[in-house]
């Protein structure tokens, strides 16, 4: 069996900075774009970082690797003249807000929602999306459903302002996404296939450990579930998220998963098993594409029901990096020719 994707999209990557981005851009280089995350240190915050970063992580996939960045900024308040100059700049694609102190490198993070209000008025008029990092500072595994409210009320006063709810892990998230047409998500891959056994249940595994933590098994199944059926309003966004392997196998172990040189193999395997191989486009591109009128480079990727063996780790630029699936096998694998 096998499958021919166009141009598929990873909405929320991770690809850090210096040699690290020299490792993890090659291997996250199977998607023909994505949206990349602005929690570097210290955080992109400005136009002109944005731009460096954007062209530093085209160095390290490739000049000849045809690869949209939408680029973000990290959330923190801005003027009318900034926001503008913002807009005026082509590799911008959205502000992420992250909660003070949620998560990686987040300290400058939002404390109060009420900060945010006059720039998310402005943003709702120019049409800038807001991709949100949903997380209270509660109980771990309530923090997505507890910050729901937070959601609800954003949806409500800034009717069109285009919110995204990232990596979404709960059953009640994807209630709240049908109940308000103007919000969106992403989802992860270990989030449609983990629960917090498999990070906790047995020995500890640090490598499923992320933020938000995987919850139960009937959120896992709801994910799936509108993942497979290609919801118009989910969109895959793989949350990879690499670090070092000294700082996972460890005590204070990092919180992120990485997937990206393994997502779309799995997602077609996984896809394939439930019979549902054919929404996998829309689920990996599509709806991003009609969600954020995207047009990204034209680029065909084929995965074939051939097993792929996932490395132990990926080493290069003395860095280490654990991923996923470490060791195993999976059942499909992208298609070389
Ligand atoms: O697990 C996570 N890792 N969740 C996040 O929100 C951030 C990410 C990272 O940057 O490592
Ligand atoms: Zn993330």
């Amino acid at each position: 069996m096998e499958i021919t994707l166009d141009s598929p999209l990873d909405m929320h990557l991770h690809l850090r900075d210096g040699d690290m981005l020299k490792l993890t851009a090659p291997l996250s280089a199977d998607f023909a774009g994505a949206v990349i995350m602005p929690n570097l240190v210290p955080p992109i915050t400005t136009p002109d970082a944005m731009v460096a970063y954007s062209r530093r992580i085209r160095e390290a996939m490739g000049e000849d690797v045809a690869f949209s960045r939408y680029m973000t900024l990290f959330f923190t308040p801005q003027t009318e003249a900034t926001l503008q100059s913002i807009c005026d700049t082509p590799e911008f694609f959205a502000f992420k807000l992250y909660p003070a102190g949620i998560t990686t490198n987040s300290e400058g993070g939002i404390s109060h929602m009420k900060e945010a209000d006059s720039t998310l008025r402005m943003m709702e008029e120019m049409g800038i999306p807001l991709l949100v990092h949903g997380e209270s500072h509660g109980f771990v595994m309530d923090r997505e459903a507890e910050f729901l409210a937070v959601y609800r009320d954003l949806a409500t006063r800034y009717p069109k302002l285009r919110l995204c709810m990232e990596h979404i892990t709960t059953a009640a998230a994807l209630q709240l996404l049908d109940e308000f047409e103007n919000l969106c998500a992403t989802v992860t891959l270990q989030h449609l296939l983990i629960t917090l056994d498999d990070v906790a249940g047995g020995a500890l595994n640090p490598h499923l450990f992320c933020k938000p933590i995987a919850k139960r098994p009937g959120d896992r199944d709801a994910l799936l579930q509108a993942a497979l059926e290609a919801h118009p309003r989910l969109m895959f966004g793989s949350d990879s998220a690499p670090h070092p392997l000294h700082k996972k196998e460890c005590c204070g172990c990092a919180a992120g998963v990485f997937t990206a040189p393994l997502a779309l193999p799995k997602l077609a395997e996984l896809f394939a098993a439930h019979g549902s191989l054919g929404n996998l486009q829309n689920f990996v591109s599509g709806n991003a594409r009609k969600l954020y009128g995207l047009t990204p480079v034209s680029r065909p990727i084929t995965l074939t029901d051939t097993p792929t063996h996932v490395p132990a780790s990926y080493r290069s630029f003395g860095q280490q990096v654990v991923p996923m699936y470490a060791g195993e096998s999976i059942g499909w694998s992208v298609k070389k020719d």
